[in-house]
C-alpha cells in the first residue's frame, strides 16, 4: 500500500540507551556492537527508527549529557567506524537513526571551556559560554538566584590565575555541564557544523536536548518568586532562561541545515514548557518536525485526564501542521509500569510515592493498555527500551551504585534516575541475563534484579500471552492498518455513546476502546476484535484493557 505520509509522521520510534541495551565487549557497559548485534531484535519488534541517547566522547559525569568532543564517540561505546557501520546496518534493517544532539550546554572538559577557564575575564574563549561576576562587595554571592536542575545553585565561582576567587559560570544543570552562549555566533555556526557532521554520514534526524533552554534572558533577572521550571516540569511564560522566544530562531536556521540533505531528515525537540500551545511554537514548517509529548507522560491513568491532554495536543498542533508523538517513558522518568500500579499514577505521584509498594500486574496490565491506546492516536510513538518486556522501576538500588548527578544534592528534583537505566535482561536465568557476553571480566554498571530471569526478552519471546508478544502484534497490526485509519493521517472522532470512565474513538476504520472504568464495559455489535490487551470474552471489554475494533 502506498502512503503520502512523511516516515516521520507516524513513526514508532525505539529509544536505545545505549549504556544500558547490550554490552558487546565485555565491560559491564553497552555499546555499539552489543546493539548491533540485535538490531534483529529491534527490527522483529516492528519499530520504524531507533533514537540513540549521546555516544559522543564525553567524562560521563550525566551519562554522556556532558559532552567534550561532539564528533567522536566515547571509547567506552566504540568509535567512528563502529558509528558508519552501525548506521549502515540499521538502514539495512529498515531502521531510521535519529542521534541525540546536546546544545544547551558542554562538557567542562571540552576544548571550549577548558580555553575558557585558561582565559581572562571578558575574552572571546569566555564569550562562548556564561561567565559573570558575582554579586555582594566581594562578588560571592551568584550572580542570579537561579538553581541547578540537579540541586545547588546554577553558577559555580572560577579561580583566576592568581589563585584568587573570580567570576562565574552558569550551568542549569550539573557545575560539570557549563551553559553556552547561544548569542554567539561562533556557537551558532559550530553546532550547524556538528549537524552537518552526522548528517553526512547519513543519521536521520536529532532528538534536541533541553531544547527549550538554549538562550537566557540578556538581563540575567532572578527567579524571585517565579517557579523555577526544569527537566520535569513545565517552564512558564517570559521564564529568564526557558521557553524563550529567541530559540526559535536558532531552530529555523537548523530547519534549513537539514532541509538541504537528501531524505527526510528530522528534529525532535525535548521541550518542557508550560503546555501543548507552547510546543507547538517549536513545531512550524520552517522550525523542528516533533517533540516529546509529555503532557500524555506525566497525566495520571485517567479517562478524563488523558482525554483533555489528547484534545489539548491534537488541537493545537493541527494548527501548525505537526504531528504528534506520544511517550509513556525516558530514561528520566519512573517506568510507567509501575507508575500505574499505585493507587495514584501521574509523573508526580510516581516521584512523591517512590520506593513504596507497587501492584505490578496491575501496573502492568495498565501498561499493555495503555501502548494499544497511543498506538491508535494520530502521529507517532515512542518505545523506552525494556517497556517492550514490561520492565518496572528499579526503585530498591543500593545508594551505593547510584551514578545519576542529582544523587549528590538534597534539594534536587525528585528520585534518581538510575532506576529506570538498569541494564536490559536478554536471556538466561541469571545476571547478567545476556546483557553482557558469556564470561564477561566486569558485571553491569547497574545490578539487575534477579526476578528479571521472568523478563528476559528469550523468555517472553516464548510466550504468547507476555509483553513482548503484544508489542510485536501491536506493531505489525498498526504497520498494516497505516492509511486507513492508525498513524498519520485519519482524524480522531470521540464516539458519543462511550461510558464514563472509557476512551472511545474512531479513526478511519478503527475504532479504538479504552477502558479505564470500574467494570467491563460492552462493546459496539457488528465488529471484530483486531487485537486487545487482554483477552476479551462475550463482547465485554475488561477493566484496565484497550482493544482495536474494525467492522465486520
Ligand atoms: C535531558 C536529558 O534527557 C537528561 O538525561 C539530562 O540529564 C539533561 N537533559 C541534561 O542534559
Amino acid at each position: 500500500m502506498s502512503r503520502m505520509s512523511s516516515w516521520w509522521r507516524d513513526a514508532v520510534i525505539y529509544q536505545v540507551y545505549i549504556r544500558s541495551f547490550a554490552d558487546g565487549n565485555g565491560d559491564g557497559v553497552g555499546d555499539v556492537a552489543g546493539l548491533r548485534s540485535r538490531l534483529p531484535y529491534l527490527a522483529a519488534l516492528g519499530v520504524d527508527a531507533l533514537w540513540l541517547n549521546p555516544w559522543y566522547a564525553s567524562p560521563q559525569v550525566d551519562a554522556g549529557y556532558d559532552v567534550s568532543d561532539y564528533r567522536r564517540l566515547d571509547p567506552l561505546f566504540g568509535d567512528l567506524d563502529d558509528a558508519k557501520a552501525l548506521i549502515n546496518e540499521a538502514h539495512e534493517h529498515g531502521l531510521r537513526l535519529i542521534l541525540d544532539i546536546v546544545p544547551n550546554h558542554t562538557s567542562d572538559r571540552h576544548a571550549w571551556f577548558q580555553e575558557a577557564l585558561a582565559s581572562a575575564p571578558g575574552s572571546e574563549a569566555r564569550a562562548r559560554y556564561h561567565f559573570r561576576p558575582g554579586r555582594g562587595a566581594d562578588g560571592s554571592e551568584p550572580p542570579t538566584d537561579w538553581p541547578s536542575i540537579f540541586g545547588g545553585p546554577a553558577w559555580t565561582r572560577t579561580v583566576d590565575a592568581d589563585g584568587k576567587p573570580g567570576d562565574w559560570y552558569l550551568h542549569l544543570f550539573a557545575p560539570e555541564q557549563p551553559d553556552l552562549n547561544w548569542t554567539n555566533p561562533q556557537v551558532r555556526r559550530e553546532f550547524e557544523d556538528i549537524l552537518r557532521f552526522w548528517l553526512d554520514l547519513g543519521v536521520d534526524g536529532f532528538r534536541i536536548d533541553v531544547a527549550h533552554g538554549l538562550t537566557k534572558d540578556p538581563a540575567f533577572p532572578d527567579l524571585a518568586s517565579r517557579e523555577a521550571g526544569g527537566m520535569l516540569d513545565a517552564a512558564t511564560e517570559d521564564h529568564p532562561y526557558f521557553d524563550r522566544d529567541e530559540t526559535l530562531a536558532i531552530y529555523e536556521d537548523w530547519r534549513r541545515v537539514a532541509d538541504s540533505y537528501k531524505g527526510e531528515r528530522v528534529f525532535v525537540a525535548e521541550a518542557w514548557v508550560a503546555d501543548a500551545s507552547r510546543v507547538a511554537r517549536y513545531l512550524t514548517p520552517t522550525r523542528l518536525h516533533t517533540a516529546f509529548n509529555f503532557g500524555l507522560l506525566s497525566c495520571p491513568w485517567d479517562a478524563e485526564a488523558l482525554r483533555t491532554e489528547i484534545d489539548a495536543t491534537l488541537g493545537v498542533l493541527a494548527a501548525v501542521g505537526a504531528p504528534p508523538t506520544w511517550v509513556l517513558s525516558n530514561h528520566d522518568v519512573i517506568r510507567h509500569a509501575t507508575r500505574y500500579g499505585r493507587a495514584q499514577t501521574s509523573l508526580a505521584d510516581a516521584r512523591r510515592l517512590y520506593g513504596t509498594p507497587v501492584d505490578h500486574a496491575l501496573g502492568e496490565r495498565r501498561a499493555r493498555a495503555a501502548v494499544q491506546l497511543i498506538n491508535a492516536l494520530p502521529g507517532g510513538t515512542y518505545v523506552y527500551q525494556g517497556e517492550e518486556l514490561g520492565l518496572p522501576e528499579v526503585e530498591d538500588l543500593p545508594p551505593a551504585v547510584w551514578q545519576d548527578p542529582n544523587r549528590r544534592y538534597k534539594d534536587h528534583d525528585g528520585p534518581v534516575r538510575d532506576g529506570c537505566r538498569v541494564p536490559l535482561p536478554w536471556s538466561g536465568d541469571a545476571p547478567p541475563f545476556g546483557f553482557s557476553p558469556e564470561g564477561a571480566a566486569a558485571a553491569p554498571w547497574l545490578p539487575q534484579p534477579a526476578e528479571w530471569k521472568e523478563r528476559t526478552a528469550a523468555a517472553e519471546e516464548q510466550d504468547a500471552a507476555s509483553m513482548l508478544s503484544h508489542y510485536r502484534a501491536l506493531l505489525r497490526i498498526r504497520r498494516e492498518w497505516l492509511g486507513r485509519g492508525l498513524g498519520d493521517g485519519a482524524a480522531l472522532e470521540w464516539l458519543p455513546e462511550a461510558a464514563e470512565g472509557v476512551l472511545a474513538f474512531r479513526r478511519g476504520e478503527v475504532v479504538c476502546y479504552a477502558n479505564l472504568s470500574k467494570a467491563a464495559v460492552e462493546l459496539p455489535a457488528g465488529y471484530r476484535v483486531l487485537i486487545a490487551s487482554e483477552p476479551v470474552a462475550g463482547a465485554m471489554l475488561p477493566v484496565d484493557a484497550a482493544v482495536w475494533l474494525v467492522a465486520e
